[in-house]
């Protein structure tokens, strides 16, 4: 691989132990990969940072990356981690998960991160503009930064998005390249998608059907938002290997169907029909009988609207006392709820929020210290990613799980 005069004294160490251990993370990566030369970047976004990904033995790689005068170099910020680190204690989070996240997001802030906490960045301030590269790891917001921003990342690791953010470089490959940002398939939007849900619900069906590449979806309505491409993003990052999806007349590489394509012919072209939608929510909703004692919104986190939707819908009602009603979001979404009055009208409901972390990443033993047993969602993420064991998972839209969590029972 090529590297420039400033590259080469990074792995040859002129920069510090730090550097060059990084450099030699993306020289191998980069050379596995067939890369010719390393990219600048503007921005990473680090995943892995939470214990259950990276244990004990993360936090002494990340310790001794500092030691060794490790520094972020471009503007980053820090996923979702296995702990709320405001109420851990209140929801049932273990102590010593507590201690090993704590140990591990003060070495991760003193080498420079925003300590962000969530999956949404680009709803929080972290968002790149069309083709800038960057390195971001955490699959729906790559999905998300990929298409619905024309950034260019891959879905990167621990390891690799953290040498990104210490050389301020990714080695030149895959969603970086023009080539490899092309459909290979299209879908044909058949149906109304009326929510966030739908929108997930689509994104499941795009990722079976996408043949391991990026779907390029026509038909979608103009009027989307930013939440339902959020939901879209999750679910069809869950549910195939892509890292990008184009949606014709509203993503930023696919004014037409033919420059989503590259001007090729698709490999694939298929319909999403009113009954693909109705048969797969019904396949996601696993759990066919009524018990329900958790409910879970915010996979990704919730932005501000979704809070301030949140708020609409459980204003006035009351949680039946046999289900816990979380809300994922991260801290400035919570501190944005309690500034909008979304926050008390949220509890007044017997819901909360729960900030900086999901059931995902959370620790088996914490997991095991909350208790439930039988989870509803409206996102399809969610249900594709739950640990399988010992979960059941119901799946439906915003009004049927605020309706199902007053009556304490799974009912649609
Ligand atoms: Fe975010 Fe956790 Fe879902 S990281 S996308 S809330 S699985």
């Amino acid at each position: 691989m090529y590297l420039t005069d400033e590259e080469l004294g990074m792995l040859n160490g002129t920069e510090g132990p730090a550097v060059q251990k990084s450099m030699q993370v993306l020289t191998a990566l980069g050379d596995a990969f067939g890369a010719e030369r390393m990219i600048p970047i503007c921005s990473a976004h680090l995943p892995g940072l939470s214990i259950e990904v990276a244990g004990e033995a993360g936090v002494h790689f990340l310790a001794e990356m500092k030691d060794k005068g490790g520094k972020f170099r471009v503007y980053t910020t820090t996923n979702i981690c296995s702990i709320d680190f405001e109420e851990w204690e209140s929801i049932g989070i273990l102590p010593e998960d507590h201690e090993l996240q704590q140990r591990m997001s003060v070495q991760s802030h003193a080498m420079g991160a925003l300590e962000l906490h969530s999956c949404i960045p680009y709803e929080l301030g972290h968002i790149p503009r069309l083709s800038d590269h960057v390195a971001w790891g955490e699959s729906s917001a790559v999905m998300y930064a990929n298409s619905v921003l024309g950034a260019r990342t891959n879905k990167e690791g621990g390891p690799s998005a953290l040498a990104a953010a210490i050389t301020g470089r990714v080695p030149a490959y895959g969603m970086h390249l023009d080539e490899n940002r092309y459909a290979k398939v299209v879908i044909n939007i058949k149906t109304d998608l009326k929510n966030m849900t739908d929108y997930g619900t689509l994104g499941y069906f795009g990722g079976k059907n996408s043949k391991n590449g990026i779907v390029a979806f026509t038909g979608m309505d103009e009027h989307v938002s930013n939440e339902e491409l959020k939901y879209l993003a999750a679910s069809i990052s869950s549910a195939g290997t892509a890292a990008m999806f184009h949606a014709v007349g509203i993503t930023p590489e696919a004014s037409t169907l033919e420059k989503a394509l590259g001007g090729k012919e698709p490999e694939l072209t298929v319909d999403f029909t009113e009954a693909d939608k109705n048969k797969l929510a019904e396949y996601l909703d696993r759990e066919k009988g009524e018990a329900l004692d958790w409910v879970v919104i915010g996979c990704p986190h919730v932005g501000n609207a979704e809070l301030k939707e949140l708020a609409e819908a459980l204003k006035g009602k009351r949680i039946a006392g046999n289900v816990e009603f979380w809300i994922l979001c991260s801290a400035m979404g919570k501190a944005f709820a309690e500034s909008n009055g979304y926050k008390a009208v949220i509890e007044a409901a017997g819901a909360r929020l729960v900030q900086d972390t999901c059931p995902v990443v959370m620790t088996m033993e914490s997991l095991r210290n909350i208790g439930r047993k039988t989870l509803a969602t409206n996102s399809a993420k969610l249900v594709n990613c739950m640990p399988g064991e010992g979960f059941l998972i119901h799946y439906g839209d915003i009004n049927t799980l605020v309706k199902a969590a007053e009556k304490g029972r799974w009912e649609k």
